[in-house]
């Protein structure tokens, strides 16, 4: 399973790379606002700066809704860099830009997936990657799980290309289990992938190696 960390933040982008894990980034309109991104140019001079940093897919969302302003946005933002992969939300006029895409060479990943009958027309168009949001669905009381595995196993069963991007991580056991039900890609934030760090007895054990290894 690859990582791709779910950021706009640099530093954050930075440590998670310097880890030598990581598979590229995803972003969206929430999580660039929140770093104080603002205007066309700063928007690309940020994603350019994050492909430059690391060595894998970019996510930069568009922020249109029609078909026509999503080509052209899209066209836009892959201009940016070869790694950048164009995100277009789960709507009608999406998924035809995505078909668009798709015969132009551009990739694409199709956001805001919360049934597998939307990855299923994300995949036909050709979408590179669908991101399932497992913590929202968890959030309003299903198991957002359950919709990676039922993917797969539709995935599998029809020969898709695209793959499953686990988004809306929110804790180490949602990796784990996507990473167990096959998802391709986990995108996560940052105290997420750091969790998988932790283990009470990793830290016991250590303290005592350390305090023995005085002995030595
Ligand atoms: O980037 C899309 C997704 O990962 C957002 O996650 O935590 O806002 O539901 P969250």
């Amino acid at each position: 399973m690859k990582f791709f960390i779910d950021t706009g933040n640099l530093a954050q982008i930075k440590e998670a790379n310097d880890l030598g894990i990581l598979d590229g980034v995803t972003t969206n309109p929430t999580l660039m606002a929140k770093e104080g991104i603002k205007g066309e140019e700063a928007i690309a001079q940020h994603y350019k700066a994050i492909c430059e940093m690391v060595d894998g897919d970019i996510s930069a969302e568009v922020l249109s809704t029609d078909f026509a302003t999503i080509v052209e946005e899209g066209k836009k933002l892959a201009a940016i860099h070869p790694n950048i992969v164009v995100k277009v939300p789960m709507i009608k006029d999406g998924v035809k830009a995505i078909k668009w895409f798709t015969d132009n060479g551009i990739r694409t990943n199709c956001t805001l997936i919360f049934s597998a009958g939307q990855a299923i027309l994300a995949a036909k168009a050709g979408a590179s990657y669908v991101s399932p949001f497992i913590g929202r669905i968890d959030d309003s009381g299903w198991d957002g799980m359950e919709l990676i595995g039922q993917l797969r196993h539709i995935f599998d069963v029809q020969n898709y290309k695209t793959e499953i991007l686990a988004a809306s991580i929110r804790n180490a056991l949602h990796i784990i289990k996507a990473a167990e039900l096959g998802a391709d890609v986990c995108t996560c934030p940052l105290s997420s992938i750091l969790g998988l760090l932790k283990h009470p007895l990793t830290d016991i054990g250590l303290a005592q190696f350390l305090e023995d290894a005085k002995k030595m």
